[in-house]
């Protein structure tokens, strides 16, 4: 009997480093500041580091994290924030959380990133609506960065929070994905490239005035004295456990990030002749949040490799703009033509540092036998 192929093999990296992150565990169990302890002070020193930024925030999740940069930014009601439909429900939820609107942007046919000229269109439906663009949110979807400087170049003064909780870790033209909007928001969400065991998140910038205003805000809005507050704001505190794990996944991120596209560069390789196989940004890296080809009869394929054993992902079967509660927020009046294409025809394959050759190839066969035969 072959073993079963896991989509995403956490346990795989747990054994890896189960020694460490027990010790880590233990440290923190008996120094006893569980929130705000040491561990995340170290961590966002690290994170600010990989970031290529002076400052690093943890927070509870990657969606507090969205929360977070735009209530610092005091966008809230009468506001527009321009997002992709071909993401995560948290990047829109986000906005509608801080009081905004979101504008729905489609995406490009090749990376699935944000497109730059349906920004633009986007943009001036949102004025039209009597909405105040305010900023802008490009998802860095399945691990690459999204291309900003085009989307800069076309956002001028807007701001730019970068959606990268897939994609820490990545680069574009040398810089990492941290040092490219004025805001960074990544998740720790246990399947992401980078994540703890449990919830976190981060938001990365460069600006010392917006460090401090996102620090208050992440405790109630506090000023200098624990009972002072000067202005509103929520608990999203990131515990000090999950930092202390987050250290000893740190120490072996760079190692895993190698890895993860040893495998990918394997998928392409031995898939680029029978699938459209995912294409990266020129000139930047993808971490590989997710593997994901593009084919006819999806759901065909889906089954077919469900039958031999071979688990895959859907990311995105409904975007956002489709989704009930999202449905009546504008969006470019063009239409999310290529959002809409995509969803039926994206296919994600196991992905993960430790997926080795042998069970790789399986997967392979497995798709060649399956989309050769259609
Ligand atoms: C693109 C994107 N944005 C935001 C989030 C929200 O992160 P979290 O689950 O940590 O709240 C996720 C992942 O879950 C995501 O993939």
């Amino acid at each position: 009997m072959t073993s079963p192929i896991a989509f995403i093999d956490l346990q795989a990296q747990r054994r890896r480093i189960a020694d460490k992150i027990e010790t880590a565990i233990k440290r923190v169990l008996e120094h006893g500041a569980y929130v705000m302890g040491p561990e995340i002070l170290e961590m966002e020193k690290q994170l600010a580091q990989w970031g290529g930024v002076r400052h690093a925030l943890a927070c509870a999740s990657g969606t507090d994290a969205l929360v977070l940069a735009l209530m610092a930014r005091g966008i809230g009601l009468g506001d527009a924030v321009m997002v992709p439909s071909f993401t995560f429900v948290a990047t829109a939820e986000a906005v509608v959380l801080a009081g905004a609107t979101p504008v729905f942007v489609d995406i490009l046919p090749d990376t699935l990133c944000m497109d730059p000229q349906s920004l633009e269109r986007a943009i001036k439906a949102a004025a039209q609506a009597g909405l105040k663009p305010k900023a802008v949110i490009p998802v860095d979807l399945f691990g690459q960065p999204a291309d900003y400087p085009a989307l800069t170049a076309v956002a001028g003064d807007l701001l730019m929070i970068a959606d990268a909780a897939q994609s820490f870790g990545a680069k574009l033209n040398g810089k990492p994905v941290g040092s490219m909007a004025a805001m960074t928001t990544t998740s720790f969400f246990p399947a992401k490239p980078l994540g703890c065991y449990g919830d976190g998140g981060a938001v990365l910038t460069d600006d010392d005035e917006l460090i401090d205003i996102l620090r208050s805000i992440r405790s109630h809005g506090q000023g200098k004295d624990r009972y002072e507050h000067v202005r509103i704001g929520v608990n999203g505190r990131m515990d000090t456990m999950q930092a202390a794990i987050m250290l000893e996944k740190l120490a072996i991120f760079g190692e895993e990030i190698e890895l993860r596209d040893a495998v990918a560069r394997r998928y392409t390789e031995a898939l680029a002749d029978v699938v459209e196989t995912p294409v990266v940004i020129s000139g930047g890296t993808s971490v590989w949040a997710q593997y994901t080809f593009t084919v006819d009869d999806r759901d065909g394929v889906m089954k077919a490799l469900q039958g031999l054993g071979v688990p895959t992902g859907v990311y995105y079967p409904t975007p956002i703009h489709m989704q009930p509660p999202y449905a009546h927020y504008p969006a470019d009046p063009q239409g999310l033509t290529v959002t809409e294409a995509k969803r039926s025809r994206v296919l994600s394959l196991p992905m993960h540092p430790y997926l080795d050759a042998a069970t790789q190839d399986r997967v392979i066969a497995a798709v060649r036998q399956v989309v050769g035969a259609k």
